[in-house]
């Protein structure tokens, strides 16, 4: 699959007729919503867990230094945490140009926080797309992360806010607080 995926999402057809649709987001899209949205609502969704596996060059690395940013990896029995925004139909003409870099949009079950369940939309890149980067050990990723800037500027500020967000909503993420701490060591040897 090409790195370009706004046209396999624009034949997405499932919410067709619908005047408003879920949309869950876990990475950007919890700290990001540069969009106009009806309802915004904590959420989960099962069966899945956060990864910086997937790669960017059109936001925060290049095509020669690619940097990397989450996708979703099937666990069973996982639970992973974001934000779900009720949003009009129209909204996925910028959506999908703002993840058109790998990531298809899929239809999921949403969980909210407090109880109560929808079915919606995720963004998930999965690794049958160009850009995957797939899995690495996580000192590795932060110095990739470290060493990587785009238009959307540093990638380390994509995991930063991400990390803050998380805490921000009492989440625990192992994956992504560990890379946390790498990029803080990382920081901590550039200033000796
Ligand atoms: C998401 O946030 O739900 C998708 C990945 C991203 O845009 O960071």
């Amino acid at each position: 699959m090409s790195h370009n995926t706004i046209e396999i999402n624009r034949a997405m057809d499932r919410f067709d007729g619908h005047h408003s649709v879920w949309l869950f987001g876990y990475g950007s899209l919890i700290w990001k919503a540069d969009f106009p949205y009806l309802e915004r609502r904590p959420a989960c969704i099962a069966g899945w867990v956060r990864r910086f596996w997937q790669g960017s060059h059109d936001h925060r690395g290049t095509l020669e230094a690619p940097g990397r940013v989450v996708t979703l990896v099937p666990q069973e029995g996982a639970l992973c945490y974001g934000m779900a925004y009720l949003v009009t139909p129209e909204e996925f003409t910028h959506l999908d140009h703002r993840e058109k870099n790998g990531y298809l949009r899929l239809p999921i079950d949403i969980r909210f926080d407090g109880g109560g369940s929808e079915e919606g939309l995720v963004y998930i890149a999965r690794h049958d797309n160009a850009a995957y980067l797939g899995e690495a050990p996580e000192l590795v990723i932060a110095r990739q992360i470290a060493g990587a800037r785009g238009p959307s500027g540093p990638n380390v500020e994509y995991l930063v806010h991400l990390a803050h967000a998380l805490r921000e909503m009492g989440h625990e993420d192992e994956h992504v607080f560990a890379i946390e701490r790498h990029l803080a060591g990382l920081a901590k040897q550039q200033t000796k």
